[in-house]
């Protein structure tokens, strides 16, 4: 069964109607994640065109994400066409999954071949420092193990595979480009660094224990985004890089407090030190965003370049 009802030919009219010859035809497109929409910053020839003048498409309800796709040139020389999501959909907003994953196969529809997709996300792995950027090699989705599947249901076009396979989704010649980007920017040899995105539905964050659990399944960094994006990209056909920014470190205790010795203890009249509690807030992760979007701008920039020399 293949379901063709999304409204594909009026979102793609709706854009091409307000858009320059020379933007209609991107060839890279890029989601922004939080605080990271400041590479629009650096397109020439902008044009914005608001979420809610495309049919299809939701409004992201997140703090510190905008809701527009940016279309411009980008890079060297008269530069290249691209396309930008900034704000994205998340399933834990309510999105169904086919309207989180809309924009991809939109942008795909407009003649991207490569997507980079960014986020922001907790760190598992004590070697990869807050304001790390992450060239993400593999993923680790306990809601695709376990029944959600963003691809489940109906094919959206008779020629997408029904068994899409993910052994190869993150490509290796966009992740080659960005370590050399680094290198020729100079960036310090810490800045960047690859690893495996565990994705969790949201909106909670991690317990200790989830965290300790994600960790030792094999994933170096956590957050609620990302995947579907990937999995429709794949989907289109379309090369995925994706770039996470570490914000914070993922609050994983060696000891669980034992409240049973302390209270022991305690009334005992032994002394008790009592461990201090930490809680990731979305303040960090915006203010580390903010920093190092600079960064991320740069890397993307030459990228962009190295994809189209
Ligand atoms: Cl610690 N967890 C998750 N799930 N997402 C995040 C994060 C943590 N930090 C930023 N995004």
């Amino acid at each position: 069964m293949v379901n063709t009802t999304l409204p594909y030919g009026d979102t793609l009219d709706a854009i091409l109607s307000v858009l320059p010859a020379k933007l209609q035809k991107p060839r890279v497109g890029f989601v922004c994640g939080s605080g990271l929409g400041g590479l629009v910053d650096s397109f020439r020839e902008v044009q914005i065109i608001p979420y809610d003048t495309l049919p299809g498409f939701a409004k992201s309800t997140v703090p510190g994400h905008k809701s527009a796709l940016a279309f411009g040139l980008l890079g060297a020389g008269v530069g290249v066409p691209v396309v930008a999501m900034l704000g994205r959909f998340h399933s834990y907003e309510g999105h169904t999954f086919p309207t989180v994953v809309y924009p991809i196969r939109i942008m795909a529809r407009l003649g991207i071949k490569d997507i980079i997709i960014t986020n922001a996300a907790g760190s598992l792995n004590p070697s990869i420092a807050i304001g790390t950027i992450v060239i993400i090699q593999d993923h680790l989705a306990l809601p695709t193990l376990t029944g959600m599947n963003p691809l489940l249901g109906p094919q959206t076009s008779p020629n997408h595979p029904r068994f899409l396979p993910l052994s190869d989704a993150y490509s290796t010649s966009l992740r080659r480009l960005a370590f050399i980007a680094s290198h020729q920017l100079s960036l310090d040899k810490d800045a960047l660094a690859e690893g495996v995105y565990a994705w969790v539905s949201g909106p909670t964050y991690e317990t200790a224990v989830e965290g300790r659990f994600l960790r030792n399944a094999g994933a170096d960094v956590v957050g609620m985004s990302t995947v579907p994006e990937v999995l429709a990209a794949r989907e289109e056909g379309l090369n995925v890089m994706v770039m996470s920014l570490v914000t914070n470190f993922v609050v994983i205790p060696k000891e669980p407090r034992r409240i049973k010795e302390e209270v022991e203890a305690e009334l005992a009249g032994r002394p008790v030190t009592l461990p201090v509690a930490q809680v990731v807030s979305h303040e960090d992760v915006l203010e580390v965003g903010r920093d190092k979007a600079n960064v991320m701008k740069q890397l993307v920039e030459r990228i962009v370049d190295l994809i189209s020399s």
